[in-house]
């Protein structure tokens, strides 16, 4: 099966289980919004509750939540309102408009590098027909800024924008917070919607105008950036794109070589500008091979100085293999002082911390800035199986942890006090913590078969034996074998099986 088979593939499944579909899908659709179905909002919570676990818990890191809309200060400060934006063009025959550096590459024109006088006199020799009309004849390419923009309150001259991401919320708390735990270094996460109008998402689930990041920002002192815990990771590896992989792939015209470097690495050979990246980089890696990306389909390429965002001082972005080509799922940044710095200018408040040692400073900042419905469409592609010997249908091969719901509960059949029994267990299950999923439609083959069709690993079966002997057969996914365990050991069977605790 080619990969854009299995994109369909997946898709259909998507809307045939209500995993996430198009918002408002009873009008003309809009590209970019989708919502999600119980199923697909398990699955988010399961990815947002394995970055909670790995990036804020186990380091006794914060986690808050800030508002959505920002005032427009803020935003001029952060260098979203002038630098946020992307080339757009406009057919001036059907008048639809489109991303010109992508309109470019997708027509095989590499625009990297090039001015825009250059993009406007390639767009005009080209032979590049508009992808709506299929006609040719675009105009000149403008600045499209990308936020949402609207009015705080009823009249407008309180301007405001949805936020582009999450992070600036965090910089705003930073002062307060610093002012309640007063030390550095200071880590502060939140995972939340961002939103950005993007020109013409044309990638489905992977290019949305409003999605979810789980994003951390590390306040530390630049003099001071040794990282408590970071010895515990130094032997952790990342697949590193380096710089000189992509520069020797450019010039030989081959596909850039992964280089599997430890934390340790990065930090001796220089190649993280800082422990706290190196940190962050260990950190991003063990959380993708956790959710199940595989060896050699993810990479941490490091970008070139002229690719980086305007706050950084240097970044790398885990990029995942599927049908879309390499997709962006991260950014991890050393934003420096920029945004404390900027902040402090336009607001004319002091944001600078007082150390014990009496030095003032503004800190640096890392941040591991990670999305999640893209993740979440990867995790898809890469654990699609499609039907064999022990599955007569197409099934998701998920990680347990990311099981979308703890375990299923079904009944053999809904008669002979069957079903009550199996209801019992599930609220009983449910009362231990565990999500469940309990159905009792159809027969126990197709249950089965729905369960892994959404990636379920464990499912609980209710049959005569179990009023007999309080037992139930757990069956696991990939092999469809089936044990025999007491109704009262189910919860530690699924807890120790699914790496919750
Ligand atoms: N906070 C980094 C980003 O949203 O790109």
């Amino acid at each position: 099966m080619t990969s854009t088979e299995v994109r369909e593939k997946i898709i259909q499944i998507a809307l045939r289980r209500g995993i996430f579909f198009p918002a408002a899908e009873i009008y003309s659709p809009v590209g970019g919004i989708y919502d999600l179905g119980p199923v697909g909002r398990a699955l988010k919570h399961k990815i947002i509750q394995l970055w909670r676990s790995i990036f804020i818990e186990r380091y006794g890191f914060l986690e808050i939540e800030t508002s959505l809309i920002l005032p427009e200060p803020v935003l001029k400060a952060s260098g979203h309102i002038d630098h946020f934006s992307d080339p757009v063009t406009t057919c001036k025959l059907c008048g639809n408009k489109f991303r010109a550096d992508h309109l470019l590459q997708e027509n095989n024109v590499n625009v990297e590098g090039k001015t825009i006088d250059e993009i406007n006199q390639i767009l005009k020799v080209a032979d590049i027909k508009c992808p709506t009309c299929g006609k040719k004849g675009f105009s000149d390419v403008e600045f499209f800024n990308l936020m949402f923009k609207t009015n705080i309150g009823p009249v407008e001259g309180t301007r405001g924008y949805l936020r582009p991401e999450t992070a600036q919320g965090i910089y705003l708390a930073f002062p307060r917070l610093f002012r309640v735990y007063g030390k550095l270094p200071l880590a502060i996460g939140q995972a939340g919607k961002s939103f950005r109008n993007e020109i013409s998402p044309r990638q489905g689930f992977v290019r949305l105008r409003e999605f979810t990041q789980m994003e951390l920002e590390y306040f530390f002192d630049p003099s001071n950036p040794s990282v408590k815990g970071l010895e515990k990771i130094l032997d952790k590896t990342v697949p590193v794109l380096t710089r000189e992989s992509q520069e020797n792939a450019r010039k030989s015209g081959t596909e850039p070589e992964i280089s599997y470097l430890t934390v340790r690495e990065l930090i001796d050979r220089k190649i993280a500008p800082n422990e706290p990246m190196a940190f962050f980089l260990g950190l991003a890696s063990e959380f993708y091979s956790r959710c199940g990306i595989p060896k050699g389909k993810i990479r941490f390429r490091h970008l070139f100085m002229d690719e980086v965002p305007h706050y950084s001082g240097g970044n790398f972005d885990p990029e995942v293999e599927t049908s879309y080509g390499h997709i962006e799922v991260a950014g991890i940044a050393y934003r420096t002082d920029y945004d404390l710095k900027s902040h402090s200018h336009l607001s004319g408040k002091d944001l600078s911390v007082t150390l014990p040692d009496g030095r003032k400073i503004i800190p640096h900042v890392v941040e591991p800035s990670l999305g999640v419905e893209r993740l979440m469409w990867a995790i898809l592609e890469h654990s699609y199986r499609e039907k064999d010997e022990i599955h007569d249908w197409e099934w998701f091969d998920l990680p347990p942890e990311l099981s979308p719901y703890d375990v299923a509960v079904f009944p053999l059949m809904k008669k002979d006090g069957l079903a009550e029994k199996a209801q019992a267990i599930a609220d009983g299950l449910r009362d231990k913590g565990l999500s469940v999923l309990y159905d009792e439609s159809g027969s126990i083959g197709k249950r089965y078969a729905r369960a892994d069709e959404i990636g379920m690993k464990w499912a609980v079966t209710i049959d005569y034996d179990t009023l007999k002997d309080n037992t139930v057969t757990v069956r696991d996914r990939n092999t469809a074998k089936q044990v025999r365990i007491k109704i009262d050991e189910i919860a530690n069977f699924i807890k120790k099986n699914a790496g919750i605790n």
